[in-house]
């Protein structure tokens, strides 16, 4: 541990394994499971594929190693992190509270979900007795009273973690529930790929398509789809990593735990379309729209279990609750933001803090759930979802970018970079891809962001 870290008493991992966990943890989510294979079928397929892997190298590596360089270094909670130099630049500090705080308002809702669906499937499944799976979930998801109770239970789940720390708590639950949701993961892909016409579904993902290209708005479209996905899948433009990258120790490389991050996220984004994408296609008649976000989780996953027979009610019970680690360590992530900055900013202790941050939540999450039944006249989860994904995570990736540049500088930052790696050169490549590349790809989707953003609303 560095004599800085040991003066300040702040937390730290354990170990470079933990640390990735946490991290891994914290980038596959719901984005891996529910959008990346959607977003590869309707762009391209193959090309998409490859496009993704260029802007994960270019886009995601980059700004992974720049929030743990800039979390590292200034070794602390983003509010203090960024609040430094002559012209204090706290507003991106308190961006980086605001996009947790409205993110981790609508995950826990559908981590809820997830875990009403668990437990339904644990129990039997008499909940989709009649086959009316849609019927089904807009029943339990316009009903404020029981959604808002699974809500509540599962912000509790990441509460109990959270209360033991970073290591007894995040690191040590991490460590398990990774390695298990790998395992499911490709259980999960091996069914897929035994259900009738797997070939059909598997081409969406891996035969380059230039025709879907064309059909859905030609290369910008793609190229904005390819750089909004690796961001959010990334859990980069945040603070997540600024925080994460708070707890590494001097002695562990952050590109090499970077390149870790970058390459388990990718693969379980790749693995998920190949359990997603072949089963989806064995059912009739369906259409590239249902593969997306809470219809495939929700409606067309419970047919295709009902579709496999007695094996589909365990097969369910396993993907749900694959889907819960995943949903689970990435609300995690975004509670750690808040709680600590709380605990660093007041005298709160960490339990304290941690309790203070879950009875804040816990109303605005109860608000987001209430909203799914109509009865607030809006819904927010959409709102939130949009509002952040669209335009406050590139503009606070961008800024994030000038700031190491202005504030920190270029040398610091290289050195904090480069401390125990070995490859010297890669100093000057990043420079280039901060200074320029970053910002430009950035600059594109956040504008890009924008205007679909005004659609939504
Ligand atoms: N990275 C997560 C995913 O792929 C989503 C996420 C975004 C999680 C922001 C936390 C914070 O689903």
């Amino acid at each position: 541990m560095s004599d800085l870290m040991e003066k300040k008493g702040r937390s730290s991992f354990g170990s470079k394994f933990g640390f990735i966990m946490a991290a891994v943890g914290s980038a596959v989510g719901l984005g891996n499971i529910w959008r990346f294979p959607y977003v590869a079928a309707k762009f391209g397929g193959g090309l998409f594929l490859l496009l993704y892997l260029v802007i994960v190298v270019v886009l995601g590596f980059t700004m992974l190693t720049l929030e743990f360089t800039i979390g590292r270094n200034r070794n602390a909670n983003v509010l203090d992190a960024f609040a430094v130099g002559k012209k204090k630049r706290s507003y991106i500090g308190w961006l980086c509270i605001l996009i947790p705080f409205l993110i981790v308002s609508y995950y826990n809702v559908i981590g809820g979900w997830i875990l009403k669906y668990l437990t339904a499937f644990i129990g039997g499944g008499k909940m989709f007795e009649d086959g009316d799976y849609a019927g089904a979930f807009g029943g339990f998801v316009g009903d404020p009273v029981w959604s808002s109770v699974f809500t509540v239970i599962f912000l509790a789940l990441c509460i109990i973690v959270l209360i033991f720390g970073v290591q007894k708590g995040i690191e040590k639950v991490s460590k398990f529930l990774m390695p298990a949701l790998f395992v499911m993961l490709v259980f999960m892909a091996i069914v897929s790929l035994t259900r009738p016409n797997a070939l059909e579904g598997l081409a969406y993902l891996f035969v380059p398509n230039f025709d879907s290209i064309a059909e859905n708005g030609g290369f910008l479209q793609m190229l904005s789809a390819a750089t909004g996905q690796a961001f959010y899948s990334l859990s980069v433009g945040m603070g997540i990593a600024v925080t994460y990258g708070s707890y590494l120790k001097k002695d562990q490389s952050i590109p090499q735990n970077a390149i870790s991050v970058c390459g388990l996220d990718t693969m379980v984004a790749i693995f998920s379309g190949v359990a997603v994408l072949p089963a989806v296609f064995s059912l009739p008649g369906i259409t590239l729209g249902d593969v997306q976000g809470a219809g495939l989780v929700f409606k067309v996953f419970p047919a295709i279990f009902a579709d496999m027979g007695v094996f589909g009610s365990i097969v369910a019970v396993i993907f749900f609750l694959l889907v819960l680690f995943a949903a689970w360590t990435s609300a995690i992530s975004l509670l750690e933001v808040l709680i600590s900055a709380l605990e660093e900013k007041t005298k709160l202790s960490r339990k304290g803090a941690t309790l203070v941050v879950a009875g804040v939540i816990l109303v605005t999450s109860v608000l987001v759930s209430v909203s799914q039944s109509g009865l607030l006249g809006v819904d927010l989860l959409d709102v939130f979802d949009s509002l952040t994904t669209y335009v406050m995570l590139p503009l606070t990736g961008l800024l994030m970018c000038f700031f190491l540049v202005k504030v920190i500088g270029m040398k610091n930052a290289k050195e904090e970079l480069l401390l125990n790696c070995k490859s010297k050169k890669l100093g000057s490549v990043w420079e280039v891809a901060i200074k320029y590349v970053v910002p430009v790809l950035i600059a594109f989707i956040l504008v890009m962001g924008i205007l679909t953003w005004a659609k939504v609303i």
